[in-house]
């Protein structure tokens, strides 16, 4: 209930699972809290009698309550004798090795405790960081466009750590600090409660400070975890794109700007430590009027020992440390809270690629993929595709064509639910694929995507991505298949050459053959391929062409084709502009038409 308040009910089902951690880590702050206010009360006897008391035999007594004999609830303050007739020596020993034992049975619990909070913080923390993973793998591809990827790592990062470092200091001390506060004042109280009364007037002014500071630390925080996401955006950026910085020269233009922005962040981060740094000495100088107060008054108006003053004094000080350190916490519980608050953003955002409630489940895909009337685009207003409606029969080849940024690519993504069409349907079998369980669908699905996206692992790893199970045999089988054994051979280590971030270690068309291969591993009954639009040399051309020419009949292939072979071996051609099918039909229709197609066609591939 605690945690709920301070941290927010985001955290409610993170915690639940914990409760004896935490139980733990309270119980074991509130006992070293308790142990720290003996110290105090022992240098009034330290003083008054091991000190000042005239020479001869002394007597330690301490306050006892003890149950009134013969009453249900009744208490007696009586004294209980501890030492009589002892020397100072004694005495002073005595209470020195109480003292002792009491810090180091406080030190020890407070250890015990700060422990367990540590563990219970990164249990959470922990979780926290692999529901945020599971997030961003399972979020609909949309989230990622609007998202600076190197900001969201930062966020991930930079915020989880906060948590992790916050949460443990929060829960010990919002225990810690108060029991400690409070055991000093009832102390106080019962030394003297008029005195303490008094000192009473210093809680508003320090009310008000801390709230100020409290907004302002906030506030500041927020700003210097958005300036540190956005830095670590800049150093992705620089290095995924380090061939077009040093290619264009633009290190220093890069650097420059970096350097403002790390500038920017470190005033922001001074403002913050301003604020937070600021708190405590200015508590501190606020404390400190309290000692000539009590000092004059202790002595003057209420003639205490010296003793007694001391001990006043000293517990005084010890009510300050816990209400400033409070205070602290309460900058803390700032800071935390903007980490959380963006976290859980994230982790809020429901994909918008829903499963269906009532699955249909199909079992084989034999008959055809039909798109009906399909509308799709990346914005509300904004139409991509307009009224999309073809079928393409199981086992069939279908070649889609035309100029860029007319909608092929993004009409490919369509099938595996990358996104949902705005208006109309897509069927397989007859059944709208938004309601055949997203994981089905996609098995029955394979994909070269225009720029291919390799792993930095070994080829046979990549190869096998999507089928981790399937042995070397698969793997050389598809690799033959997509003709990539036999360069594949030709690399260093064979099969278990690595290949590089994203596969920089091979040119672009054997990247797209082991991507080829990739997709058929998992033995798809769909094929899309969004070949690369980027000019291959003649021969890794012509062994694509190959490829797909080996694969027709196999499977269904859609193929948004930039090759003239692709368009000879297709079944069926659809002509795209402007997000509308302008033309569709065979080669020979289309030739015959004499329309958009054939000029396209002279276009481009009369040099072939
Ligand atoms: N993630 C996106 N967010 C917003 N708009 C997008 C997004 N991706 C593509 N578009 C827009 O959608 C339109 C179609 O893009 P698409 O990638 O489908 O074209 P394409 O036909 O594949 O082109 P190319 O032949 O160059 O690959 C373009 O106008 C493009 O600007
Ligand atoms: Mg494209």
């Amino acid at each position: 209930m605690l945690i709920t308040w301070i941290l927010g009910k985001d955290i409610v089902g993170y915690v639940r699972g914990h409760k004896w951690l935490i139980f733990g880590t309270l119980f074991f702050t509130s006992i070293s809290s308790l142990f720290a206010v003996i110290p105090a009360y022992l240098l009034k006897p330290f003083v008054d009698l091991g000190m000042l008391a005239k020479e001869g035999t002394i007597t330690w007594e301490i306050p006892w309550i003890s149950l009134k004999q013969g009453t249900l609830l009744g208490f007696e303050i009586s004294k209980r004798v501890i030492l009589q007739g002892v020397d100072q020596r004694t005495l002073l020993t005595f209470l020195t090795l109480i003292a002792f034992g009491s810090v180091l049975l406080r030190s020890l619990c407070s250890y015990l405790g700060s422990l367990l909070g540590a563990a219970f913080s990164t249990k959470v923390v922990n979780k926290v960081r692999i529901d945020l993973f599971e997030r961003f793998l399972n979020l609909h591809i949309g989230f990622f466009h609007g998202m600076k990827t190197g900001e969201l790592v930062g966020r991930a990062n930079s915020d989880l750590s906060v948590m992790q470092g916050k949460i443990s200091e929060i829960l010990t001390g919002i225990i810690e600090h108060p029991i400690t506060a409070a055991v000093f004042i009832l102390y106080l109280l019962y030394m003297n409660y008029k005195l303490t009364l008094l000192m009473v007037i210093f809680v508003p002014a320090f009310a008000g400070v801390l709230k100020l500071f409290g907004k302002k630390v906030k506030k500041h925080a927020e700003k210097v975890q958005e300036n540190t996401a956005e830095l670590s955006q800049r150093y992705h950026e620089a290095i995924t794109c380090i061939k077009i910085i040093q290619g264009f020269s633009q290190e220093e233009k890069e650097l420059n700007r970096f350097r403002e922005e790390a500038v920017e962040l470190y005033k922001r981060i001074m403002k913050w430590y301003r604020w937070h740094l600021g708190l405590g000495p200015l508590m501190d100088s606020l404390s400190f009027l309290s000692i000539p107060v009590t000092l004059i008054l202790g002595r003057v108006v209420f003639g205490h020992t010296l003793g007694e003053i001391i001990s006043i004094v000293f517990a005084f000080s010890k009510v300050y440390g816990p209400v400033k350190k409070l205070a602290l916490i309460n900058n803390n519980i700032k800071t935390l809270q903007g980490s959380m608050k963006r976290i859980f953003e994230i982790l809020h955002t429901p994909s918008e690629i829903m499963e269906t409630k009532q699955p249909v489940y199909l079992q084989s895909f034999n008959n055809r993929i039909e798109f009906k009337d399909v509308w799709f685009g990346y914005d509300k207003d904004n139409f991509v595709l307009k009224g999309i409606s073809f079928k393409v029969m199981a086992g069939e080849m279908m070649a889609i064509v035309g100029s860029t940024g007319a909608g092929k690519s993004t009409l490919l993504d369509l099938i595996p639910r990358f996104y949902d069409v705005s208006k109309g349907a897509i069927l397989l079998d007859g059944e709208d694929i938004r309601d055949i369980p997203l994981k089905d669908l996609r098995k029955k699905i394979a994909i070269v995507t225009q720029d291919t996206i390799l792993f930095n692992d070994t080829i046979a790893n990549n190869i096998r991505y999507g089928a981790k199970e399937k042995t070397m045999e698969d793997v050389i089988e598809v690799a033959r298949l997509a003709l990539a054994h036999e360069f594949i051979m030709e690399q260093p280590q064979g099969y278990e050459t690595i290949i590089g971030d994203r596969g920089v270690k091979l040119s672009g068309g054997q990247r797209q053959r082991i991507a080829i291969a990739r997709a058929l591993i998992t033995r798809p009954s769909i094929l899309l391929l969004d070949e690369a639009a980027s000019a291959l040399d003649a021969e890794s051309d012509r062994m694509i062409q190959e490829t797909i020419e080996q694969l027709k009949g196999k499977l269904t292939i859609i193929v948004v084709a930039h090759r003239i072979s692709s368009i000879l071996n297709a079944d069926i051609i659809a002509v795209l502009e402007h997000g509308e099918i302008v033309e569709i039909g065979t080669l020979k229709d289309l030739l015959k038409k004499n329309g958009r197609f054939s000029y396209l066609y002279s276009l481009q591939f009369n040099q072939h």
